[in-house]
């Protein structure tokens, strides 16, 4: 039987994707970005740009990525951009995707390219791992895709697709389980092409070996796949154990004046951290006395909105909204800031703020 890497680099060449983005070749010659042949993939595409889609990528679906990762690149178009913005200006560009320690990395990383590499993209795998914000997983796929280097992935779509073709029961965040597919994943790694072969696992995850309803009867690598012979594409792979989040209760305050909402930056590092978010109180605390004893005034209106929650990965916030509408207040503190609903928008918010701020009744502010 032909290998198994050899059938994944036939079928990405023929069905797997190459028009994404940031699968662009760079013309030394006149240091232009061009759209890349769809028959061949060299080694040669930006690594800026293949750095920034795998971060983009963790976590977060092609089709969400895009727009984000267009807006990201006309903005900051190379690294020295990159390396000298203002961690707010990078924030707000990734306000939306979440997981923000991302785009605090992302940044960070920059900014040690620029200073220990002389502001050159490393290109050796390990060198990549170093970097704040990326791991075995994405070291070893810029590594292959911008350089064409040797070395092995395992995403959560790789994952999916190495459960099940070689049999592994287990859930992947159980480190004997991730060992027994990391080897997997080394003992199929092609001799050449190996930046088609890393897409190619990608691409078959993503489109072809999905989470519920494989596409089977399409896969290159069904005849000697574990789980489809035996019946266990529906069980595997095996998901973590579920145990319940812990839940937290907050008041979100939405605080108007003369039509403009105060801000909060959050502090650097946790939840949210570096975004402008909206005051949070205790689910008991009185709205009012928050109010008096921070802007010397009583609200001359308040008003519960519909509460919803939100979910994180390690607990869900269960948010209820208080519109409050304060007399002429006094002096702005340092991290607060007072914006217009509609400039609030422009700014790094985490996404309940940001959908709150678009539901505000602007009438009544
Ligand atoms: N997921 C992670 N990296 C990817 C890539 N380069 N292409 C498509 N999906 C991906």
């Amino acid at each position: 039987m032909t290998s198994f890497s050899t059938r994944i680099i036939r079928w990405q060449q023929h069905h797997g994707r190459h028009t994404l983005p940031w699968q662009s070749v760079v013309d030394d010659t006149s240091a232009s970005i061009q759209a890349r042949p769809t028959s061949c993939a060299q080694p040669t595409r930006d690594p800026y740009r293949i750095w920034l889609s795998e971060v983009m990528l963790q976590q977060t679906q092609v089709a969400t990525v895009i727009p984000y990762y267009e807006r990201f690149v006309a903005r900051f178009p190379d690294l020295p951009t990159l390396a000298a913005a203002h961690e707010d200006d990078v924030l707000a560009l990734w306000s939306g995707l979440g997981y923000y320690s991302r785009a605090r990395n992302l940044l960070a990383a920059a900014r040690v390219i620029a200073e220990k590499h002389e502001g050159k993209f490393p290109a050796a795998a390990d060198a990549i791992a170093l970097l704040p914000g990326v791991g075995r997983s994405t070291a070893a796929a810029i590594a292959a895709l911008a350089f064409g280097q040797r070395g092995a992935i395992l995403d959560g779509n790789v994952k999916r697709v190495l459960a099940r073709h070689g049999g592994i029961a287990g859930w992947s965040g159980e480190k004997k389980v991730e060992a027994a597919l990391w080897q997997l994943a080394e003992s199929h790694l092609p001799r050449t092409a190996i930046e088609v072969y890393t897409q190619g696992m990608m691409d078959l995850g993503a489109l072809v070996c999905t989470r519920s309803r494989p596409a089977c009867p399409t896969c290159p690598v069904n005849t000697d796949c574990a789980a489809r012979n035996q019946h266990r594409t529906a069980e595997l792979p095996t998901p973590r154990p579920k145990k319940s989040l812990p839940e937290k209760q907050v008041l979100m305050l939405l605080l108007l004046d003369r039509g403009e909402l105060m801000l909060e930056k959050r502090p650097p590092r946790g939840v949210w951290g570096g975004l402008w978010s909206l005051p949070e109180l205790a689910p008991d605390a009185d709205p009012a006395a928050f109010c008096r004893e921070h802007f010397g005034c009583t609200p001359l209106a308040q008003q519960a909105l519909p509460g919803f929650s939100h979910s994180f990965t390690h607990f869900k916030l269960h948010i209820q909204p208080i519109q409050l509408q304060l007399k002429p207040r006094r002096d702005t503190l340092a991290g607060q800031r007072w914006l217009h609903p509609a400039d609030a928008l422009d700014a790094a918010l985490p996404v309940p703020v940001r959908k709150l701020i678009t539901l505000l009744d602007l009438d009544r502010s």
